[in-house]
């Protein structure tokens, strides 16, 4: 069912509980919900938002709209983990309660302040005519739940960019607090602007500069900044709507990008010594990321595994969106890599058992496999009996990992293409892959390439096929252990 504008920003106590009941129940009727994944349970899932640590617990909350598989009056719902890997909804949900919030909370982050965690989210507001207005502004949770606004905006839109101006990343450098914004100028290219707080007060904001970073400007709008440091290293991962092809390629709709840094300098605004711009992801789908640095200096990210204006076979249920896996941040050898974080094989059932065929897997386990050299890897995951499903090349020789979801499922998104691919050194190489239901996260030489996305599989299509090369390794079952489904 697709939603009108009216009723994508009807407020939320207009809907009926019997609209609320059918909603609920199309989607619980869903074969592809996951088991080890955020998801909403119905409604639509984007951004990850207000990535933190607070009172003993990880926080992390999602973009939502409740009322069926639309972008429309946007809220937050928090989940906590104890281990980074186990969330559960708190039943928390923060919602645009305010004229400077009217259309919907959109992304930000958090931060514990005192007793309270700080929120620091771009509220989205229309006027009669429709036309946007966006507030940087703040709100102060407690350990119980209790939430309220900052009454006034925080930070108030620039002359020099348009309403494009949103998702504040807080963060602490060298005992400051800083925040950078995602913006469209007014000569509509994508760019991030940098504030200060004033006195370590989140009240209190100066504009420092426009951060220069050898942005290539081709962009029309930067979406979700975020500015972390990792060994010392400032690392931007950001969401260049619309950046040129020829800057670097990319085949989704909208790319999720970073560079690594040599040097933070806070004062003139400048990362020094940028990197060229790099794909964080060659999978189908992973954006809006947000990372942030713990209290043990961990660098931690975690994805939106969906995309804007895209459909998705999910819809039909009135629910979409996933959240990735939390993956840890290391730069080895100037790189940047990506791995899901320690508590990860806590998931794992048992010892495992060698990598083989099989033809009924239940679609929720890892692999962690070993590539020889001078091999050309070819193997399905989703399969059904005659192999058909969701395939993976991995050629040993010429450096080249391929995957291929033209058979696996319902397709959707066609005209951003069913394969992608990536260079990698020759040689052998490692691959964990992560597979859960609709979702599979494949970790290249423990995070130094990924490839994230979702496949919608057709009733038969769980099996594992072997086709050719030299591939050994062990398949683990997987169990989040609460979850039902
Ligand atoms: C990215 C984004 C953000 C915005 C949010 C709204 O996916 O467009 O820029 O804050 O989603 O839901």
């Amino acid at each position: 069912m697709s939603l009108t504008t009216e009723q994508r920003y009807k407020p939320y106590a207009e809907w009926t509980e019997e609209e609320i009941r059918k909603i609920k129940e199309n989607a619980a009727s869903s074969p592809w919900h996951t088991n080890f994944h955020i998801e909403p349970p119905y409604g639509l899932l984007n951004d990850p938002n207000g990535f933190s640590f607070f009172k003993g617990k990880w926080q992390l909350f999602y973009q939502y709209f409740p009322f069926g598989a639309a972008h429309g009056l946007k809220s937050w719902v928090q989940t906590e983990s104890t281990d980074l890997v186990h969330f559960e909804e708190t039943g928390t949900i923060l919602t645009p309660n305010t004229p400077l919030d009217s259309h919907g909370m959109y992304s930000g982050s958090a931060m514990q302040f005192g007793d309270k965690l700080f929120i620091f989210y771009t509220g989205n507001v229309r006027d009669e005519n429709w036309m946007r207005q966006t507030y940087q502004n703040g709100v102060l949770l407690d350990s119980d739940g209790n939430w309220e606004k900052v009454p006034q905006t925080l930070i108030t839109q620039p002359e020099d960019v348009t309403a494009h101006f949103r998702d504040p990343q807080i963060f602490f450098h060298e005992g400051e607090y800083y925040t950078i914004i995602g913006a469209q100028d007014i000569q509509k290219k994508g760019i991030v602007k940098l504030y200060k707080a004033q006195n370590s007060d989140y009240h209190n904001w100066t504009f420092v500069g426009d951060l220069d970073f050898q942005n290539d400007k081709t962009s029309y709008m930067i979406e979700c900044p975020n500015l972390v440091f990792v060994d010392k290293q400032p690392v931007l991962l950001y969401c260049p709507q619309g950046m040129a092809k020829n800057v670097l390629p990319y085949d989704n709709i909208y790319p999720n990008m970073y560079k690594i840094a040599d040097r933070f300098d806070t004062e003139n605004a400048v990362l020094i010594n940028p990197s060229d711009i790099q794909n964080l992801d060659y999978g189908f789908e992973a954006y809006a990321t947000q990372a942030f640095n713990a209290p043990d200096g961990r660098a931690l990210s975690v994805s939106w595994l969906g995309l804007p204006e895209v459909a998705y076979p999910t819809d039909k249920f009135d629910y979409q969106g996933v959240l990735s896996l939390v993956k840890e941040l290391k730069i080895k050898d100037g790189k940047l890599y990506q791995y899901p974080v320690e508590a990860i094989t806590s998931l794992r059932k048992d010892q495992g058992a060698p990598f083989a065929n099989q033809t009924k897997t239940n679609n929720v386990y890892e692999l962690e496999l070993t590539i020889a050299a001078d091999t050309q890897a070819e193997f399905i995951l989703f399969a059904d009996e005659n192999g058909r499903g969701f395939k993976i090349l991995m050629d040993t020789e010429k450096g080249q990992i391929t995957i291929d979801r033209s058979e696996a499922g319902e397709q959707y998104a066609l005209e951003f293409g069913q394969t992608r691919s990536c260079e990698i050194e020759p040689g052998s190489l490692t691959a964990n892959i992560f597979i859960d239901r609709s979702v599979f996260e494949i970790f290249i030489n423990k995070g130094e390439k990924v490839f994230s996305g979702r496949v919608f599989p057709h009733e038969n299509q769980h099996g594992i096929m072997i086709k050719q090369g030299d591939i050994s390794g062990t398949y683990y079952e997987l169990d989040y252990g609460r979850k039902t489904n």
